[in-house]
């Protein structure tokens, strides 16, 4: 009966906290939403040259249609982008890019339709390529739903249709929509940017037979046959140019980790990762393991290594700040031997903040700048615990002051780097004889991680801990140059 009061209690205090986000979220993005809606109106009444009449008594009717058509669409917008991005934390981010990738777009359509005198000339898949490289590909989907939707409200409403036959902006918003969906299905954010850029220039190929039929189907069997083919497919190569230089300004502006910054992160000459390098060799050499560990895993549970193998890379950039405190920094001086035990857990637990400030400080992206600050989640600095309760002479020691201050793992790749770094640092110190022994240490450092409750406040199941348990015991061998006496296990089997 308690345990039910309290997780009824639970479950209505999660739902004030959804309410609450949510809340917050429309009262910060409800801007966008008036700036999109106002800036597609004025630009529609522009690009149709009667903006000095929108005012007048007779096309007031028409200009309020326009505006309010499009705030309602850029408020469905504004719901479809909360509901695909609200796990991810960047519901707000992820909104503000979208319409502004949605405005640009919607802006190069309407006015490559009318300076090029060809309605099939809608580079809609603009929004598309930047918004699958930058956020999901659901997003994507939902931004191309809403510029067709735009398209059609801006024709209806406008006097494009005095230029352009109703029928003929429908075949052209189809034709070069259902492109912008061939190459949603088609592109991975995974690719590199060349096979990003190819497989965007070569799919409207496969458009372009659609494109002859509903031409033919408006009985013109003209030149218009082959201007449409040209328009059609050169708007959205024009897409796939623009790309880049797009992706490349708001992966910046918004700091988004994509695939594309998070490979120039790994680069080894990255002025942080030099640093870590020169000033601290040891941290520098334990965290290109813990990339090659956290990569693997990530793979295994279909998360993105990319992401992983970055995080890695920077989860101990705080260690810059006094480097010779860290056992792998050091040869032979050790400074803990001078100091007692609260000072020195102070100076190895401060990493995680350091790191924290540094990765802020050098606009590392949100997701890694968490890692540095969850790595260790609320773990005991076990060394120094022990080491302090030998030198009390009685009485019990809290062990409080000895653990990180966390928070713990919020995501599952927080968690594979958790476990991916404690396994590495135990293993640099003492690699096992044996295959039993080896796995038996992987298996008892993980349980000290589970009984610790470090993985309570991230989504990660007890599947995916036994999958990467697995893989770091396949791959860390290989990756130490271990030799594993099997012949040992093999006779102790017997
Ligand atoms: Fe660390
Ligand atoms: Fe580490």
């Amino acid at each position: 009966m308690i345990d039910d009061v309290k997780d009824l209690s639970r479950v209505e205090k999660a739902k004030q906290l959804a309410r609450k986000e949510f809340t917050n979220y429309l009262g910060k993005t409800f801007i966008a939403v008036i700036v999109a809606s106002v800036a597609v109106t004025v630009f529609a009444l522009f690009i149709v040259n009667r903006f000095l009449n929108a005012f007048t008594a007779e096309r007031a009717l028409i200009t309020t249609g326009l505006f309010v058509s499009s705030l309602v669409i850029f408020l469905l917008l504004q719901i479809g982008v909360y509901k695909y991005t609200k796990q991810n934390g960047s519901s707000i981010r992820d909104f503000w890019l979208t319409t502004i990738m949605t405005i640009i777009t919607f802006i190069a359509t309407m006015a490559a339709c009318t300076l090029l005198d060809n309605v099939y000339a809608m580079p809609i898949a603009i929004a598309t390529l930047v918004l699958i490289e930058l956020i999901d590909r659901r997003t994507a989907t939902l931004a191309t739903a809403v510029l067709c939707v735009l398209m059609m409200v801006f024709f209806l409403f406008s006097d494009g249709t005095k230029v352009f036959d109703i029928p003929v902006v429908l075949s052209a918003i189809v034709c070069n929509c259902m492109c912008a969906v061939l190459i949603n299905f088609l592109e991975h954010k995974h690719y590199s940017r060349l096979k990003f850029l190819i497989a965007a220039m070569l799919t409207p190929l496969a458009m372009q037979p659609l494109v002859v039929t509903l031409t033919l189907a408006h009985s013109d069997i003209s030149i218009t046959i082959l201007w449409n083919v040209v328009w059609c497919y050169g708007a959205n190569v024009a897409a796939a140019l623009v790309f880049m230089p797009l992706v490349a300004i708001f992966e910046g502006m918004f700091n988004i980790a994509d695939d594309f910054r998070l490979n120039e992160l790994c680069n080894l000459s990255n002025p942080l990762l030099k640093r870590l390098a020169s000033e601290a060799p040891g941290t520098f050499n334990h965290s290109l393991v813990v990339g090659n560990l956290a990569e693997a895993c990530a793979s295994a549970i279909g998360e993105n290594p990319n992401m992983a193998r970055c995080a890695a890379y920077y989860h101990d950039i705080g260690k810059l700040k006094a480097p010779i405190y860290f056992s792998e920094n050091q040869s032979s001086y050790n400074p803990h031997d001078e100091l007692i035990p609260e000072v020195s857990v102070s100076m190895i637990t401060s990493h995680t903040l350091f790191g924290e400030i540094l990765a802020k400080q050098n606009r590392l992206p949100k997701e890694i700048v968490a890692i540095c600050r969850e790595h260790h989640g609320t773990s005991p600095v076990g060394y120094f615990y022990r080491k302090a309760l030998t030198l009390k002479e009685e009485g019990d020691l809290a062990v409080d002051k000895y653990t990180y201050a966390g928070p713990k793992p919020q995501t599952k790749i927080a968690a594979i780097i958790m476990v991916a770094d404690t396994i590495e640092a135990a293993m640099r110190a003492y690699m096992p004889d044996t295959r039993e022994e080896y796995e038996a240490r992987i298996n008892k450092l993980v349980d000290e991680k589970l009984e610790l409750r470090q993985f309570d406040e991230c989504p990660i199941t007890m599947g995916d801990i036994a999958i990467i348990k697995q893989t770091i015991i396949e791959v860390l061998p290989s990756i130490h140059h271990s030799r594993i006496n099997y012949d040992k296990k093999r006779k102790s089997s017997k």
